[in-house]
Parts: structure tokens; C-alpha cells; sequence
């Protein structure tokens, strides 16, 4: 099996798949320092589809897992199907569902499936004009890793906004979406989808912004836990059924089999739940917090969902226990970040707490160090929310390196 990224997400993919009875040979391309432990790692990045096929069919690859969205959206799935290689994760064109925000958003239409009232506009002025009330939101219509939203208080700084996308380009845009702010709480449920069907992992929430208290701007994520109290299992068939399925539905209808993870960020608001957003892949943190619960054989899973299907009558199994992932991010990130700084006291780290890699990696002389934004994740299981915490946190105070930067409110609201 060959899992296409070099994050925290691959990690505990990685780590679930080792876990998997049928002990399958794992690669990883191009992973990390982190994942050169428990899989083969290929020195291939995922920006070229044709070459990451071609490796995967001459490494005799059965099954490919796709991590991030971009090689999705590049149309890794459709260059692996030239192959005869099997793929978990969309085709380019059900990958628009993320690459895209007006598309997603003119399919949810087309599906019933309860959003944020939007127009999608292409000039500052337009923009302006499609504003009921304040605060907005400003969405940039292509990839922009988490960093294409902005919330604008009032018309000043909805304009500036406008401008930034629009005019500058600034993620490359020409089109952008303006929406209704929405108020409530955040949930993250993913669903494995076998192109037919949408069957609903368990409910959990991921913290976006870089400060405690949820202030200062968004990052990739700097922590999640899982499950959700209030979403329990009943809840997420429900949501699943009203959200995920009308939507592989309404891609059935368009000619696009959904094999893969369809992922609904959410909002929980006073008048029901809303999608904020769809992505098209496991979500990176929450990924670290859900596998280690997962008990059922995710490669079986995986092959399942390959198949047109062939996730019918298939049941998860879950651990009970709820777990904790804090992110520990270096200096400067977002905004910029900072590489090549030793990482001290991992081995003082105990066996019951799952650390992932994420912008690790290895100096000339052997030594752990920073390679980017997101360092590591650090995930514990506890029988309560505050015991998960408690485990998680000590251990994550004993990784030291300069600039460190960790939240310090993860999965605290549950606790209290
Ligand atoms: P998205 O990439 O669309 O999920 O947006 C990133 C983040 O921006 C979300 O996780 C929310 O915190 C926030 N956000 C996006 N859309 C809205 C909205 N309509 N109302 C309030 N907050 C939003
Ligand atoms: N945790 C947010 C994402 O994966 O997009």
C-alpha cells in the first residue's frame, strides 16, 4: 500500500494500517522523518500525477491512499485508474468539490443540503453589493490551504479583502464566494464513501486558529479531539444522511463516483446544522484523533470503499475512550515558519501516547530537527475528555525546540 503525503494525518494512517491483521507492505511518498519508521519512504512528492502512478505501478502498489487535496485535485485518482491501480480518494472531478467553493456550493444546492446563503462574484463592486449584513464572509474560490476565508467586521475590511483576492490575486483567484456568517459551533464529520453509499466515522472538532480562545488567524490546525459529546453515533447517521449522501447523490446524478473521504466542516447553529465547507480527504488533525479509536481494520475499509458498494452492511467498531491531539507548531506559523531546529525529549515520551511527525526531518548528522509549520501532533486516549488532556499536555511540555508554539485549550470547553 503506498499513502501519498508528509503529515500527521499520513502518520496515523500509516499507523493504522500497521495495525491491520493483514500486515501490509507500506510505503510512503514523500513522507517524513516521522513515517520513515513505520513505512518505506519514496522520494516523490505528490505534485505530478503521471510520476506518482508510475512509481506506485512499478512498485507494484494494490491500493494508494490519497492524504491532501492537491494531488486529488491534480488528478492523481485518474492517472492511478490509467494504471489499473487501485485509489482511495476522488477523481479530479469529484476533488472540485474542494478545489472549487462555487462549485461545492452549486452542488450543495442542487442537493438540499443545508448552507450558507452565498452569491459567487467576480469584481470588488459586485462583491460589496452581494453583502446583506455584517460580519461576512469573503471565500477564495481555489486551494488555499485553510487561508482563503476571512471574516470581514464591516465594508472597509470587506473591500480590502475583495481587493486581495480579486485584484491582487492573491491565491490566484477570480472568483470568490461572499456568504452569511454563521453562528454556533464547529464540527468536523467525515464520512468513507464506496461511490454509492456514505458511512459516518465518528464525530470530532479541530481547532483552527493559532491562539487560545480562538483568536489570531487560521492555521492548518493546532489540535482536535474525538468523539464530539453531543454527536454521538445516532446524531452522525443522521447528519451523514442529510448531508453526505445527498451529495454523493447528487455527484451519481453528474456521472462522478465518490470513492474516498468526504469530509463536511459544519457548523451547529440555532436554526439546525449548516456545511461550511466540503473537503475531499481525511481532515489534518482530526485524522490523529479518530484512527487511534479506530478498532475495525481500516485496510479492509479501504479496499471496501475502492469497490462500487462495498461498504454495505459494514459496521465500525470504535474505542470508547475519547482522545486528544495538540498540535505543536514552530516559530512564526502561520504566517511563516521556521526549519532545521533540534527536537529534544521525545524519548521521555511514554509508550500509551501516539506522537505523529509532521514538518520533521533528519540533519546531515542524524539529528530530529523542524521542517516546517506543523512539527508534531501528540495524541492520548483517556476515559474522559479531561483525562486525555491531562496525558496529552504532560507529554507534550517534555517535546522541547526553539519557538515552540502549542495551544493551550484543546478540548477544554468539554471538560467543563
Ligand atoms: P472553510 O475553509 O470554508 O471551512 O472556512 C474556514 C473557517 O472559516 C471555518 O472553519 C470557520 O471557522 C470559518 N467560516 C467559514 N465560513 C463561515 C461562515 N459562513 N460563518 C462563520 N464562519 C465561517
Ligand atoms: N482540519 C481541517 C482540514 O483538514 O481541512
Amino acid at each position: 500500500m503506498l499513502v501519498v503525503g508528509a503529515g500527521g494525518r499520513e502518520h496515523a494512517i500509516i499507523d493504522a494500517l500497521g495495525r491491520s491483521p493483514q500486515a501490509p507492505e507500506l510505503l510512503c511518498a514523500p513522507g517524513n522523518a516521522g513515517i520513515a519508521a513505520d513505512a518505506r519512504v519514496l522520494e516523490l512528492r505528490g505534485e505530478d500525477p503521471a510520476a506518482l502512478a508510475a512509481a506506485a505501478a512499478c512498485e507494484h502498489v494494490d491500493l494508494v491512499v490519497v492524504g491532501p487535496e492537491a494531488p486529488l485535485v491534480a488528478g492523481l485518482a485518474d492517472a492511478l485508474a490509467e494504471v489499473s491501480v487501485s485509489c482511495f480518494g476522488p477523481t479530479a472531478a469529484g476533488a472540485r468539490l474542494e478545489g472549487s467553493k462555487a462549485f461545492c456550493k452549486e452542488v450543495m444546492v442542487a442537493a438540499g443540503v443545508p448552507t450558507a446563503a452565498y452569491q459567487s462574484v467576480r469584481d470588488v463592486e459586485a462583491g460589496l453589493a452581494a453583502v446583506d449584513r455584517y460580519p461576512t464572509v469573503i471565500k477564495a474560490d481555489g486551494l488555499a490551504a485553510g487561508k482563503g476565508v476571512i471574516i470581514a467586521e464591516d465594508e472597509a475590511s470587506a473591500r480590502r479583502a475583495l481587493h486581495e483576492l480579486l485584484v491582487k490575486r492573491r491565491f490566484g483567484t477570480t472568483e470568490v464566494v461572499v456568504e452569511e456568517y454563521l453562528d454556533g459551533y464547529e464540527l468536523s464529520l467525515l464520512a468513507l464513501c464506496d461511490g454509492v453509499r456514505a458511512l459516518p466515522l465518528a464525530s470530532a472538532q479541530d481547532y483552527k486558529r493559532i491562539y487560545d480562545g480562538n483568536r489570531g488567524p487560521n492555521t492548518g490546525g493546532m489540535g482536535s479531539y474525538s468523539p464530539v459529546p453531543a454527536i454521538g453515533p445516532e446524531r452522525a447517521v443522521e447528519l451523514c444522511a442529510s448531508v453526505h449522501q445527498p451529495v454523493l447523490d447528487e455527484l451519481g446524478r453528474r456521472g462522478i463516483e465518490f470513492h474516498g473521504v468526504l469530509y463536511a466542516g459544519l457548523m451547529i447553529t440555532a436554526g439546525g446544522p449548516k456545511v461550511l465547507e466540503f473537503n475531499v480527504r481525511f481532515g489534518d488533525p482530526e485524522t490523529q484523533a479518530l484512527l487511534p479509536r479506530l478498532r475495525s481494520d481500516l485496510l479492509e475499509l479501504f479496499v471496501a470503499a475502492c469497490e462500487p458498494g462495498g461498504l454495505e452492511g459494514v459496521e465500525l467498531a470504535w474505542d470508547p475512550r475519547t482522545a486528544v491531539t495538540v498540535v505543536l507548531a514552530s516559530a512564526g506559523y502561520p504566517e511563516s515558519s521556521s526549519s532545521g531546529d533540534p527536537i529534544a525529549g521525545l524519548e521521555r515520551v511514554g509508550g500509551d501516547v501516539f506522537v505523529t511527525h509532521a514538518g520533521t526531518a533528519r540533519s546531515p548528522s542524524g539529528e530530529l530537527v523542524t521542517a516546517g509549520g506543523r512539527v508534531l501532533g501528540v495524541t492520548a486516549l483517556g476515559d474522559d475528555a479531561a483525562a486525555a488532556r491531562a496525558t496529552a499536555y504532560a507529554a507534550a511540555e517534555m517535546i522541547e525546540f526553539r519557538g515552540r508554539q502549542m495551544r493551550g485549550d484543546i478540548a477544554a470547553e468539554v471538560v467543563l
